[in-house]
């Protein structure tokens, strides 16, 4: 079973997607566990809450250091059995600490083709604007294992979409979120799946 954490920042349109594919049975052998926010206000904590799931807001700032943040995040994780955490939307850097805890268990979900356009201060529509200015013709977006740089891991699964004559950045990052609402369910699927074949391999 995936108990999953999901970790996100924003309107949590990616965690509504993975919840109502769990609820439809299209993912077998998950559940969300715990829904954590750095924004007490995030809309993603409210869809929780409407769906009477842990819904939990930590913050770096409400720490003195570094240790004391990852070490409530990991004991937040534990206390709700999470062994698989999905970033949908979560605009900080998960902690070292946490990554290496989770290695093989934390995905994240980047709007672009990677490697191309991602990395540090590769986010919302600085990235579609680097796509067009690229020139490119087709986009999308990507699901991959978390490590300790940016939108560096393993990709699990990809999914494009066109890039059209006349596209703005919000055109496009709307074309690519539409894109995330069936990638990340079809990703978490795959996993999900895949921890149900005997002698399953980590990624
Ligand atoms: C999406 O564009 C995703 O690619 C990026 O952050 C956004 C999350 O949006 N990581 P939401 O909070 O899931 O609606």
């Amino acid at each position: 079973m995936l108990s999953i954490a999901v970790f996100g920042s924003g309107a949590g349109s990616n965690f509504r997607a993975i919840l109502t594919a769990i609820q439809q049975g299209d993912i077998p052998a998950a559940r969300i566990s715990l829904v954590l926010s750095n924004n007490s206000g995030a809309g993603i904590l409210g869809i929780a809450r409407a769906n009477a799931l842990p819904a939990i807001h930590l913050s770096r700032k409400q720490f003195p250091d570094e240790r004391s943040f990852a070490d409530t995040i990991l004991s937040t994780l534990g206390d709700h059995g999470v062994n698989f955490i999905a970033l949908a939307g979560y605009m900080k850097q998960v902690p070292p600490v946490v990554v290496g805890a989770y290695r093989g268990r934390i995905v994240n979900i980047h709007p672009a083709l990677l490697p191309r356009f991602g990395g540090a201060g590769m986010y919302g529509m600085r990235v579609h604007e680097a796509v067009l200015a690229a020139g490119d013709t087709t986009s999308g977006a990507t699901v991959h294992y978390v490590d300790e740089e940016y939108d560096h891991g393993p990709v699990v699964l990809q999914q494009t979409v066109p890039v059209l004559p006349g596209d703005t950045p919000e055109l496009l990052a709307a074309r690519v979120l539409a894109a995330e609402h069936e990638l990340y369910p079809a990703a978490i699927r795959r996993i999900a799946l895949n921890e149900r074949t005997p002698g399953h391999h980590r990624n």
